[in-house]
């Protein structure tokens, strides 16, 4: 029997700008269940690697495929084909409460309105249950990144992708996301998460791809990673 195709696959994609070539012939498929963490150097090509699939972005050479069909490129289509996206800036809404701001989201994607009581379970799966009613500006940084998580979960996403989501955190708030993002795995979300911060990305993931100057360098099982000469030599910069 054929295997399932995967979420989503890129392949042999590339990306340039102008005279600036951010990704080279870069193959990558994402299955269902899976949370795969991509991590590089500064400028490897990772945030262009998320825009590409998700659409923000055409590629310049190379395919996208969703299931194992290609997708018009446009964001929306992207959206509705099941692909959520968290931004680096945060998202929310300071007029409504929390539990709102995760109705909202989820009404935005046309997944049609559901019962509070279930909307509840989505600031649950992130550790907010208690905040429900608090508005956004009365959370802490942390929490307030785990409702922009809450929101994304609230879109039911075939795929979830997450750029950088403990940029700005504080060691505790790093450590109740990661608790967060593994519980993940429980509700069966399937993830691609760039992440700066190796111990997260490599305790959170179960599979790391690696990104240099544009280049797919490594696609490893998360204890793998700390002892491969390629990501050892990409992170020292060493050629
Ligand atoms: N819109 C753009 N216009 C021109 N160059 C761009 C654009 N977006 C990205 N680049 C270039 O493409 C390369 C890859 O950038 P990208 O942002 O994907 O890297 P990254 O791995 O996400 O880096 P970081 O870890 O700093 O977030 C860099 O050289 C960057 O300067
Ligand atoms: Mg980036």
């Amino acid at each position: 029997m054929p295997a399932e195709p995967a979420v989503v696959e890129a392949r042999g994609v590339w990306r340039e700008f102008g005279g600036v070539v951010a990704l080279r012939d870069v193959d990558l498929a994402v299955r269902e269940g899976e949370i795969v963490a991509l991590i590089g150097p500064n400028g490897a090509g990772k945030t262009t690697l998320l825009n590409v699939l998700s659409c923000v972005l055409p590629p310049t050479r190379g395919q996208v495929l969703f299931r194992g069909r290609p997708l018009p490129c446009r964001p929306h289509r992207a959206a509705r084909a099941g692909l959520t996206r968290t931004f680096q800036d945060l998202q929310l809404f300071g007029s409504l409460s929390a539990l709102d701001n995760v109705l909202v989201a989820r009404e935005a994607r046309g997944k049609g309105a559901v019962p509070r009581g279930d909307a509840d379970r989505f600031l649950e799966t992130v550790g907010l249950a208690r905040r429900a009613r608090d508005h956004p500006d009365a959370l802490p940084f942390g929490q307030r990144r785990l409702l922009e998580l809450a929101r994304a979960l609230a879109t039911e996403p075939m795929l979830l992708l997450l750029d950088e989501p403990a940029a700005g955190l504080s060691t505790p708030e790093r450590t109740a996301l990661a608790e967060r993002l593994c519980g993940l795995r429980d509700v069966g979300v399937t993830v691609l998460l760039v992440e700066h911060d190796l111990e997260l990305a490599l305790g959170v993931a179960d599979r790391v791809v690696v990104l240099d100057q544009g280049v797919k360098i490594a696609d490893l099982p998360p204890d793998a990673v700390r002892g491969d000469e390629r990501v050892i030599a990409a992170y020292l910069g060493v050629a």
